[in-house]
């Protein structure tokens, strides 16, 4: 009796001591020896790609013409494609990106939409990801913010040397495999919701699974989530990923020129 009276102003001062006793009082396990044993975030996906090897009906991969259906934004396409060309990003040349956001954003192109678009493009070739050193930061938001009249865009990176500010654009820093400056982005940007919020940082299945916590509050209704350049051998962690997604949000996986896109949608409500 006495060594629990003792226990409890402990307890009460320390939070996290508290949340430390019920996680081993559930499982048997105390949380210092879980940290020991896990490494690193990789060897979770390596499990999940296990996982996603035996779960049946896996998500199917869908050709980017069957996303486009009817082919109703070929003109607004091609506008996309020319500012990503003159800009100097490779979403048009390399990957066809401009035909998926002429057909998510085609029917709003005169509305204010909000664009965030993670991965602003270095040029340092020391960061992953860059766009090489010729590369030019910004290239991209500045074509959606000159493609829609109205359009209000907003970027992040984890280089902050390359942050800037200018006419309907606004840029912060952010580290993907860090969720606590997510956390921190999601607060600057509040009460903001967007219409179109892109992933095209650092390209490995960690780091976008932070960005689709962070991001799916921050859709507006209709609004889309996009992750771009999903390579080939990480689909079957998407097809477990996408057993997660709440059911107010749709998920597809469309196979572009090279990558594939995930594209998570919240529904009207
Ligand atoms: C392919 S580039 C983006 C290209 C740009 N969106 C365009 O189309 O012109 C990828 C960007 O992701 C950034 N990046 C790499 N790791 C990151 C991380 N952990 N968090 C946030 N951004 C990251 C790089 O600095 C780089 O600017």
């Amino acid at each position: 009796m006495g060594q629990i009276a003792n226990l409890i102003p402990r307890l009460i001062d320390n939070p996290k001591l508290i949340l430390n006793r019920l996680y081993y009082t559930a499982t048997g396990t105390s949380v210092g020896d879980l940290r020991d044993r896990i490494e690193d975030y990789r060897e979770t996906f390596n499990t999940l790609l296990e996982m996603s090897r035996r779960a049946g009906d896996a998500v199917r991969v869908l050709p980017l013409d069957s996303f486009l259906d009817a082919h109703r934004y070929t003109n607004e396409a091609e506008e996309l494609a020319a500012l990503f060309n003159a800009y100097g990003s490779d979403k048009a040349t390399k990957h066809n990106y401009h035909l998926v956001y002429a057909e998510l954003l085609g029917a709003r192109k005169n509305d204010a939409c909000a664009i965030l678009e993670i991965g602003l493009g270095t040029n340092n070739t020391q960061i992953r990801s860059n766009m090489g050193a010729h590369g030019k930061p910004g290239a991209s938001v500045r074509a959606f913010r000159d493609w829609g009249k109205r359009f209000m865009l907003c970027g992040a990176d984890i280089d902050a040397k390359i942050l800037f500010s200018e006419e309907r654009i606004r840029t912060y820093h952010v580290d993907q495999t860090d969720p606590a400056t997510l956390a921190e982005l999601a607060l600057k940007l509040a009460p903001l919701k967007f219409d179109l919020i892109i992933d095209d940082g650092l390209h490995m299945p960690w780091a976008n699974l932070n960005t689709l916590n962070f991001a799916l509050p921050l859709l507006a209704p209709d609004g889309a989530f996009v992750i771009e350049d999903i390579v080939d051998e990480y689909i079957p962690v998407w097809n477990v990923i996408a057993k997660f997604i709440p059911a107010d949000y749709a998920f597809e996986l469309i196979k572009c020129k090279s990558e594939s896109v995930c594209i998570v949608r919240k529904r009207m409500a």
